[in-house]
Parts: structure tokens; sequence; C-alpha cells
């Protein structure tokens, strides 16, 4: 065995106010601490209605899977695969890397298991992290969490109709989490057929200009890179390019049409911009990102990929399929729910007085959890006050007050916490008299 040695620690400053800790989560990466997980459950529950609605079945992944996958999937070229993989060596000289994304996996899955005997479509979901060694900044990290939807056919169907359904599959998750002012923008970039005039047309269109060192090698690798260019001095250049619309072939332009119908059909507020390509080279024809009006980072973003099992060395399979970056939706969302979403709230708070009181909870807390009535208690504070305090924190509207007296005569105080009214009941009595009450409200 290899030994590991901890390097010396360093003490790390935070902020005024906190502890001086030799610890923090890696760069890029966060906690996500208690008082935000009613936020990523809202998020899971608008989730599993749409994906049940839709029909979607989950499906799991692993989180390292081989390198090779990434860069054939995603391809060289790539921001992804060049600069943002985290590579892990394994002991037996391999290369595995934390998934930056999870459509290869999941096409690598469908091909892996044979999906395709399955009845086609296979409408696939998934939730989970995915990791890219970007610099860190708002809504960017190097470890965030997506859940991404996936319709996949094995019988070659390229039909709009499933891309279509993949952007109002996720407009209509969004819209349900209560954000508003959502844009979709929405692009062809072709096909095999038609892509290579295009990306020719691009190519002559740069050459000569003043560009970037990354357009430069863009214009090398993957033509259609350049179009991702964020460099202030390209962007006039970029301005001016060719549209890929202008040289679409006519089944390119019929599959947009009609993906453009449909979205028209359920009026989804879409707009076409022709220099929209995303950033993974798997994608042809539609490809979409939804944004809100005032943000300029991308909520959503997806596309059909109908190449892509066949570059991981698969069948053909038709696929197209969307991912929602969930930690850009819960800023987003915060806002929204700060004083609605305390859903784990115990209705029925357990307050004792006494060592007998306190011992004999424990089996009453047992015949309430076995009776399905959630119960909070403080049975690790021993003062009156102390539990009380904690119970008017969790605001729960009924008290079960346990003091020495109904110990010994086996019965318990519940209190009504808005009315104050209190009533004695036996404790073999208690569970329907809760239920009861609970029901009521
Ligand atoms: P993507 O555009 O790379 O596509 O990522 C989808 C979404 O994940 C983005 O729109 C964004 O909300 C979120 N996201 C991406 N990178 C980060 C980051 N560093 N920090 C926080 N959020 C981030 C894909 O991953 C494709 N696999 C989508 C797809 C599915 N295409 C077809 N099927």
């Amino acid at each position: 065995m290899p030994k590991v040695k901890a390097k010396s620690v360093k003490k790390v400053n935070l902020k005024e106010g906190q502890a001086v800790l030799p610890f923090q989560a890696p760069k890029g990466m966060r906690d996500i601490l208690p008082q935000d997980m009613p936020l990523w459950e809202k998020f899971e529950k608008e989730a599993k209605q749409i994906t049940e609605f839709y029909n979607f079945s989950k499906i799991e992944t692993p989180i390292l899977e081989n390198l090779d996958l990434f860069v054939r999937g995603i391809g060289e070229g790539t921001d992804i695969v060049e600069k943002e993989m985290f590579v892990v060596r394994t002991r037996g000289g391999g290369k595995l890397v934390l998934r930056p994304e999870m459509t290869a996996p999941v096409v690598r899955a469908f091909i892996q298991h044979g999906l395709h005997r399955l009845p086609q479509p296979q409408r696939l979901y998934y939730l989970g992290p995915a990791f890219r060694h970007e610099n860190p900044q708002s809504g960017r990290f190097r470890q965030f969490h997506q859940l991404g939807l996936e319709i996949l056919s094995g019988e070659g169907e390229s039909d709009p109709v499933y891309d279509a359904e993949i952007v109002i599959a996720s407009y209509h998750l969004l819209e349900e989490l209560k954000i508003k002012n959502l844009v979709i923008q929405l692009n062809s970039i072709g096909c095999r057929t038609c892509r290579p005039t295009y990306k020719k047309k691009l190519s002559e269109y740069y050459r000569g200009k003043d560009i970037c060192r990354d357009c430069k090698l863009r214009l090398q690798i993957n033509p259609l890179r350049v179009l991702d260019c964020k460099n202030k001095n390209c962007q006039p250049i970029k301005a001016g390019a060719p549209s890929v619309l202008d040289y679409l072939c006519a089944p390119c332009k019929s599959h947009l049409k009609r993906v453009l119908e449909f979205l028209d059909e359920v009026k989804l507020p879409y707009i076409m911009n022709s220099q929209l390509v995303r950033g993974l080279d798997y994608y042809n024809r539609t490809v979409f990102e939804i944004f809100t009006e005032e943000g300029d980072l991308a909520l959503a973003g997806g596309g059909r990929y109908d190449y892509l099992s066949e570059m991981l060395g698969g069948r053909p399979v038709s696929a197209v399929g969307v991912a929602i970056g969930i930690e850009r939706i819960i800023e987003i969302i915060r806002s929204t729910y700060t004083n609605g979403l305390n859903s784990h709230k115990a209705k029925v708070f357990l307050v004792y007085i006494g060592d007998v009181a306190r011992i004999k909870s424990l089996s009453l807390i047992e015949d309430l959890r076995k009776n399905r009535i959630p119960v909070a208690q403080a049975l690790g504070k021993n003062s009156l006050s102390s539990q009380l305090e904690v119970a008017q924190k969790a605001g729960s509207p009924l008290a079960l007050i346990f003091g020495q007296k109904e110990s010994h005569e086996g019965s318990i105080i519940v209190r009504d916490m808005e009315s104050g009214v209190q009533e004695v009941v036996p404790l073999t009595k208690i569970a329907d008299e809760l239920k009861h009450r609970l029901h009521r409200d």
C-alpha cells in the first residue's frame, strides 16, 4: 500500500466573526446546508411531477467514467474536454474522469445494456452531480447538479415531436417553479450533409481576420466553435459571420420547421439565435438554451444528438435531450420561496417534565411513529423553558405535555398552541386523538 501523508495543515482565515479553520470545501464545490434543503426538495418535487407526467424513467450512471467516453462524445477542441475535466488515475494506469455531464454516460448505458431492445423510444431522466474544472464564479461551479431528460430511439426515428417535447417539458418545469420571464433560444446546426458546407463558409469568412488565439485553434479543430467565443475583440467579427440557417439542407429545414410548429402550437416564447452552437460537439439539428430575460447564464441547455451513439461505437440511435442546472435554479427560486417552504414542520411537539416522563417519552414517540404521526421533541434539553423555546421555533400547532403526574397516570396533555386550550387524553387514545385533530386541520 502506498503511504499517503497529509500535508501540514494551513490555517485559513475566514470572514470576521467566523472560526479559523484548517479546511474548506474544495474550490468551486459547495456544501448544501439544511437551511437550503427545502429549496432543493421543492425542485425535486416539481421535477418528479414533470418527469412522471411526461413518462420519463430514472437512470443512474456512475460518477466516474472512462476518459475516452467524453473525448469521443463531447469532442476534442471543446472547453470541457480540453480544459475542464477532473482526471483520476487508477492504480492500473488507466484514466477515469469525474463526469462533466451525463448525456454521453446515458448513451453508453443505452448501448451497453441493449436498451434498443426495449420499447422505443426510451425516455430517461437523471439527477445528480457533474464536475467541470471551470473558473468558479456566480452560477458557475466545479461541482454542480443537473436534472437531465433524454429521449432515445434505436429505431432511428428522428421525429421533431421529441425535440419539441424536450423543450416543452423543461420549459414547464421552470414555469412550475414560478420562474418568470423565461426565454428559449433555439437554433438548428444541420446534419452531416449540410454542416460541412457551412463550416467551410465559416472558415472562409474568418480567414485573415484578427481573431483571438482560441478562435484560431477552433478554426482548425472545429470551426463551429468560433461562434462560442466570448472574447470582446472577436464579437464584431462574429456578428457578421454567415448564418447556419442559410445553409440547412431540405430535411434539416423541414425538421426545424416542424419543431417550431409544435412550439407555436403550445405558445412557447422562443427566439431564433443562429449563433447558438452549444459547447459540446455531439449535437445535430435542434439546439436550445433557456434563460430568464434578466440573466445571461443558461438555466437549461440541450438538443438533438443523433450521431453520439455511433461516435461511441454503438448502433445508430436518434436522440434528443436537455440538462437543467439545479444550482442556477435554486438561486432564482430562493427569493420566491423565502417564507413558504418549511415542509418538514412537525405538527406535534412533545415536551416532557421530569426523568420518568423523559424515559417513557421514547416509547410514546415510537408509538406515534408507527401511527405515522411526525412528532418533534427536544429530549436532549433538561429544562421546560429550553424545550418550550425549541417548540416555539418549530412552530407546531399542537404540543403534547408529558409531566410526572401524567406519566404515572398513563395520560398526556394536548395543547392547542394557538388557542391555548388544553385537554388531558389517555395515552391509549392519543394516536387516534392526534390523527383526528390533524385531519381536521
Ligand atoms: P450544458 O449546457 O453543458 O449541457 O449544461 C446544461 C446546464 O447545466 C447549463 O445550462 C447550466 O444550467 C448547468 N451548468 C453547466 N455547467 C455548469 C457549472 N459549471 N456550474 C453550474 N451549472 C452548470 C449539457 O450538459 C448536456 N449534457 C445537456 C444535454 C442533455 N444535451 C442533450 N441532452
